[in-house]
């Protein structure tokens, strides 16, 4: 222990402490949705099943709601209701990630919990920090417990890497198969292209480059917070790509996120099928996936989007910014990845009731709702509150639009659609997330209604409707 490491896990939790005061009577607290107890989240990190828990780490400002040094924050949870926060797992206290413990994966194994994250480091002096003056370290933090960090090392440095990529080179994402374990690292080259940098290792320490991975043709500038994954015998290369240019309805963000299907061996020779979009609201980003207990694939995004124009105003007036989606599960069908909310959170789902759509239908709704929708119209509109938020389809397109008052400078976002047979739901306090046919598309936003309590439908088909309950947070 150092006396930075140490100074640093006393200044956390008296910050939090004074967050326990704000959270009170803050009603743009979500209900089922993990949050910062104060200032900034991002990325959802080290997702795992270990020793009967899952863990949710995550890229935590805790003096700065707007953004701030980066540490890993810490929730736990045994059935993916029930939270309870941990103390911070990583701080910014070693020369190699002094400018920010950044994004990064768990590697479970029976008796140790591997966090490999990117130490982020930028040198003094006047520097680009793209091609000059940062370093972006593969390192290490090793758990017994699950909780307390025992040690934390440097496996590699810039200098280590490919010589033409960037100085940026983050989020690795690790995985074990068969005897061997694998590294993807998302890569800017110096001549500005999206790459992905595959490593495999026998001790988890020493890892060799066995593979790089790109598209033909330039697909960004920047591959941010990879992943790789097979599901329902389809392996996915996830990623959160920067530099792509609106092209109509797709990349509608400041920055994508989405998926390519890889054919073939990513060890060797691959291709690439379409990238598609995971989410198509305005606030999802870097999602990472794990494997819980029992096989399934499930995937956490952060409800965010760095660098937008919109807003959230709980950053000024309540001290802390942003959240996770729900945990969707995910499955590969008809040539597409599907993800839908898992089934643990149909636990919290109280009072259910049905109506027959025909028309005009107008619903009350509670603080959190779950609402499934069978579509038998060729249009439907739906409006929350006084139009806080309206999701339209007709001719070929659904449309998620937030007013002015609710959007904080979110407007619109376009899908095309032509088919719609049934919509799903989420309505958090601050947060909506809307499943297409069973989880085809989703779209994903935070939103901040005046009034969210009732919720108009135009068109034909029949709703199922539940309140949800809170999860609990066991805050520390
Ligand atoms: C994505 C990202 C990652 C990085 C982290 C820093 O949102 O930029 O690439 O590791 O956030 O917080």
């Amino acid at each position: 222990m150092n006396a930075l490491h140490r100074d640093l896990n006393r200044l956390v939790p008296l910050v939090e402490e004074r967050g326990r005061a704000q959270r009170k009577d803050d009603q743009t607290r979500l209900r089922f949705h993990l949050m910062p107890p104060v200032g900034w989240l991002n990325d959802p990190n080290g997702l795992c099943w270990y020793q009967g828990n899952y863990h949710v780490f995550y890229q935590y400002g805790p003096f700065d709601p707007t953004g701030g040094v980066k540490f890993w924050g810490h929730w736990s949870s045994p059935d993916l209701r029930n939270w309870k926060q941990e103390p911070v797992a990583m701080c910014p206290d070693q020369p190699w990630d002094i400018h920010g413990v950044y994004s990064g994966s768990a590697l479970a194994e029976d008796d140790a919990l591997y966090l490999y994250y990117t130490g982020n480091v930028k040198y003094a002096g006047d520097y680009d920090y793209v091609y000059e003056g940062r370093g972006h370290n593969l390192a290490l933090g090793i758990t017994r417990d699950g909780v307390h960090i025992e040690s934390k090392m440097l496996l590699m440095e810039n200098k280590d890497y490919p010589a033409d990529v960037s100085c940026h080179v983050r989020d690795p994402k690790v995985w074990k198969q068969e005897d061997t374990y694998y590294m993807v690292l998302g890569a800017r080259t110096k001549r500005d292209r999206g790459e992905l940098l595959v490593y495999a290792s026998r001790d988890r320490l020493h890892w060799s480059l066995c593979n790089t991975i790109t598209t033909p043709d330039v697909f960004g500038y920047m591959w941010e917070c990879p992943d790789l994954f097979c599901v329902d015998g389809q392996w996915i290369l996830s990623l959160s790509p920067q530099g792509l240019e609106q092209d109509g309805c797709k990349y509608q963000n400041v920055y994508s996120c989405g998926y390519f299907p890889l054919y073939g061996d990513f060890r060797g020779a691959y291709t690439l099928g379409d990238y598609v979009e995971s989410d198509v609201g305005f606030d999802y980003y870097a999602p990472q996936t794990f494997v819980a207990p029992d096989g399934r694939r499930i995937v956490i995004g952060w409800m965010g989007m760095p660098d937008a124009a919109y807003t959230n105003p709980t950053a000024e007036q309540s001290g802390w910014q942003h959240c996770m989606s729900v945990p969707r599960e995910l499955h590969w069908k008809e040539g597409k990845v599907f993800a839908a909310p898992v089934r643990e959170l149909e636990e919290l789902r109280e009072n259910g009731r049905t109506e027959t759509l025909s028309g005009h239908t107008q619903l009350a709704l509670g603080e959190g709702t779950d609402l499934l929708l069978d579509n038998t119209g060729d249009s439907l509109h739906l409006s929350i509150g006084k139009d806080d938020a309206v999701i339209h389809w007709d001719d070929g397109l659904l449309t998620l639009t937030l007013s002015e008052n609710a959007g904080y400078g979110r407007t619109q976002r376009v899908l095309p659609l032509d088919r719609l047979i049934h919509l799903r739901l989420l309505i958090d306090t601050t947060s909506l997330e809307l499943f297409v046919n069973g989880g085809e598309q989703t779209m994903s936003t935070r939103y901040y209604p005046t009034k969210a309590d009732t919720l108009a439908i135009d068109g034909q088909g029949a709703v199922q409707l539940y309140d949800m309950r809170p999860m609990t947070f066991q805050w520390a």
